[in-house]
């Protein structure tokens, strides 16, 4: 129906798990007339938040400039001084948030997804995501509360950046037997051109 399909991986990170937020995070998806092609519930081993988080230069800047921008804008002092040991603190740290419990890992379908995951799932602060994503929704943390207790933020949830970003994670999770093939009702509704055609 639509040839351009893209997925997205998304993890529903140990809070969402353990807040009771499932249903109301796949419900949000499915609502957006997204597809879901493979789900399970998994507890990580180091090596699968490992591969999953990659620790490259480009990932330490993005961590560490956002971050830095939000405290400069609160016009907050920012003590790290480098991108290297913040981006390595940050992943160390994600490392023993999603090892320490069950996440739900899944893939989702549709055009466009990894775009429109990323503004349902709203900024990665959740007290600076807008009302109506769900980390503005379910969540409030914060950065300077994070960093003080030198732990993660507590945002619910991972979603792909980019179409590569979500190919490459989507190896992490599963296996290409679990990535489910099937005819949803939205593959019709939303992409078949003569669906609302006058019928013969
Ligand atoms: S995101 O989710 O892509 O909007 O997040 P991003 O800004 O690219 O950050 C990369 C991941 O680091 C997680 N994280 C933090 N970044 C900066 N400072 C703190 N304190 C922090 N704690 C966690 C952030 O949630 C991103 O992880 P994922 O799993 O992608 O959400």
């Amino acid at each position: 129906m639509n040839p351009n399909v893209q997925r997205s991986l998304i993890l529903i990170k140990p809070d969402g798990v353990q807040r009771g937020h499932i249903g109301d995070i796949i419900g949000r998806f499915e609502r957006a007339g997204l597809k879901l092609v493979a789900i399970k519930m998994v507890h990580p081993a180091v090596e699968d938040v490992d591969k999953h988080y990659a620790l490259t230069e480009e990932w330490m800047l993005a961590v560490y400039e956002k971050a830095k921008a939000k405290h400069d804008a609160e016009g907050k002092p920012f003590p790290h001084v480098d991108h290297v040991s913040y981006g390595t603190a940050i992943k160390n740290g994600l490392m023993d948030f999603l090892v320490s419990a069950p996440i739900i890992a899944m893939v989702w379908e549709g055009e466009g997804v990894v775009s429109i995951v990323r503004k349902l799932v709203g900024a990665t602060e959740p007290a600076s995501a807008v009302p109506g994503t769900i980390r503005g929704d379910l969540s409030h943390d914060n950065y300077a509360l994070a960093n003080a207790q030198n732990r993660p933020l507590r945002n619910l949830i991972h979603a792909s950046g980019t179409n590569d970003e979500a190919e490459q994670e989507i190896t992490v999770w599963f296996t290409d037997v679990e990535l489910q093939k099937y005819e949803h009702v939205n593959d019709r509704v939303q992409y078949d051109p003569s669906w609302f055609l006058p019928k013969a």
